[in-house]
């Protein structure tokens, strides 16, 4: 499986869920994901490593993001990877914008794979505190643990 992860400036959400479903994958699943990756709706940041209170947050918890670059997602993605998961309803849109229509059901919400029943977006932490990160990376750190778990059932 290929996944990419979507956001709209590719340097706080999408990039946390790159390096933590990397890392996760990397000690309880290996084997299960042949790439991860992540890119922005948005052409903001292009180039830039993730935003530092995205890695200060990551780092404490074990998760390495520094050498990270933000791109901006491109209609050849939907070529490349299986799956294209976006951090909330506007990037999903965006992605369903620019799909291809025989690939337009790869574009998908990500938080869901975490199995909660209310929460489906993973909120924008730019312009918040420090606490807004914490956030998102303790519901990409679910939202991963449920996609490991969702991908392995469907590999048998
Ligand atoms: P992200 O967060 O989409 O999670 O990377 C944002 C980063 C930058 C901006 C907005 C959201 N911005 O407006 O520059």
């Amino acid at each position: 499986m290929r996944v990419l992860f979507v956001c709209l400036g590719n340097i706080c959400r999408s990039p946390t869920a790159e390096g933590v479903l990397r890392e996760l994958a990397r000690r309880e699943a290996p084997g299960l994901l042949a790439e991860v990756d992540s890119a922005g709706t948005a052409d903001y940041h292009v180039g830039e490593a993730p935003d530092p209170r995205t890695c200060r947050v990551a780092a404490a918890r074990g998760y390495e993001l520094w050498g990270l670059r933000a791109r901006q997602v491109a209609r050849a993605d939907f070529e490349r990877f299986d799956l294209l998961l976006a951090m909330d309803r506007a990037n999903l849109q965006e992605l369903q914008r620019l799909a291809p229509a025989v690939h337009r059901d790869r574009a998908q919400l990500f938080l869901p794979y975490a199995g909660h029943s209310t929460i489906a977006e993973v909120p924008d932490p730019y312009y918040g505190d420090e606490a807004g990160f914490l956030r998102v990376l303790e519901l990409v750190e679910e939202g991963a643990r449920g996609l490991i778990a969702r991908l392995r059932d469907q590999a048998g």
